[in-house]
């Protein structure tokens, strides 16, 4: 039988641009929070050695391109050579969406590959292998309210923010973050915005918008995608208490201080926008909620 995973999204709930990187990255500050949206990942060893792939539902690549298939070529070719995985992967976090899906399902094959081999690997081992998959990578093996500075991939958890229902938006297009990243002007370094600090500092916070975190990758993402400025504006007018692109986009996620306002945000969408009710996860509400083989977390 074989063992099924639940790989979460993420959002951003803030994200800084400080500098740019000799090797062309950008030096950034981020706050990453897990949300309840996810992929499914079901793994179990595999007769001889490699890997297979098969993407039943969602839409993803089945070959080497798919950072899944990465993550476990990673861990067999130096901890396994001689054996293999098959892998089936679930998707429903939207594709080229700034939710890290690609990046989260890395992570989860990168812990479970090891666990249903048996394989010993050291945690700073999963964490350099993590880091050469994606920016975004070292984040997932972390989980929960958590800073992400350098590249975005050196992590620092923090205490969680209470846990809060938040409005995905998936506009229906797909966004390069190379591209993104590219058409960034020259940086601009500030402080962090004193909602965070005082986070930082140990304030409890009740509500995302009282962070006053903001994102540097919205101004060129709205300005080359007319319907991302469609679905942010549309957030704007329904009352939400926060809009915010989360990383390159193109997801705009928004707060409600009423459920309810959250609930008839539809009609102000394009059609083509696609509406997710989820709720933020405590990196313990994660690792309670990871196996989906077993009966825990099945209200997700
Ligand atoms: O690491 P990842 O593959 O997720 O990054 C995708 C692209 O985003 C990189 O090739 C780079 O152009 C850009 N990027 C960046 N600075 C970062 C993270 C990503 O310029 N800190």
């Amino acid at each position: 039988m074989p063992e099924t995973y639940r790989s979460f999204a993420k959002i951003n709930l803030h994200l800084q641009i400080d500098g740019r990187l000799p090797d062309g990255y950008h030096q950034l500050r981020t706050l990453f929070q897990t949300v309840s949206l996810h992929d499914l990942i079901s793994i179990e060893p595999r007769a001889g050695s490699g890997i297979e792939l098969r993407v039943p539902e969602g839409g993803a690549p089945e070959d080497a391109s798919n950072l899944a298939y990465r993550a476990a070529k990673a861990i067999l070719d130096r901890w396994a050579p001689d054996q293999g995985v098959s892998i089936e992967l679930r998707k429903r976090i939207p594709a080229g969406g700034g939710l890290g899906g690609g990046s989260s399902n890395a992570a989860t094959v990168l812990q479970a590959v090891p666990e249903i081999l048996g394989l010993e690997v050291a945690a700073e081992d999963l964490r350099s292998v993590a880091r050469a998959l994606g920016a975004d990578v070292p984040y997932f093996l972390v989980g929960g309210t958590a800073l992400g500075v350098g590249r975005g991939d050196e992590i620092i958890p923090l205490s969680e923010l209470a846990e809060q229902e938040v409005l995905l938006v998936d506009p229906g297009v797909s966004v390069s973050t190379a591209e993104v990243f590219a058409a960034l002007g020259p940086p601009r370094p500030r402080p962090l915005p004193a909602g965070i600090v005082d986070f930082l500092a140990g304030a409890a916070v009740r509500d995302i918008a009282a962070l006053d975190a903001f994102n540097d990758l919205e101004r060129p993402v709205l300005d080359r995608f007319p319907r991302v400025r469609s679905v942010y504006n549309a957030l704007r007018r329904a009352g939400a208490s926060c809009v915010r692109l989360s990383g390159s986009g193109a997801t705009v996620f928004a707060c409600f201080a009423d459920s309810r306002q959250g609930g008839e945000v539809e009609a102000y969408l394009p059609s083509e926008a696609k509406v997710y009710a989820v709720r933020t996860m405590s990196r313990a509400a994660v690792r309670a909620a990871r196996s989906a083989s077993d009966s825990e977390g099945n209200g997700l």
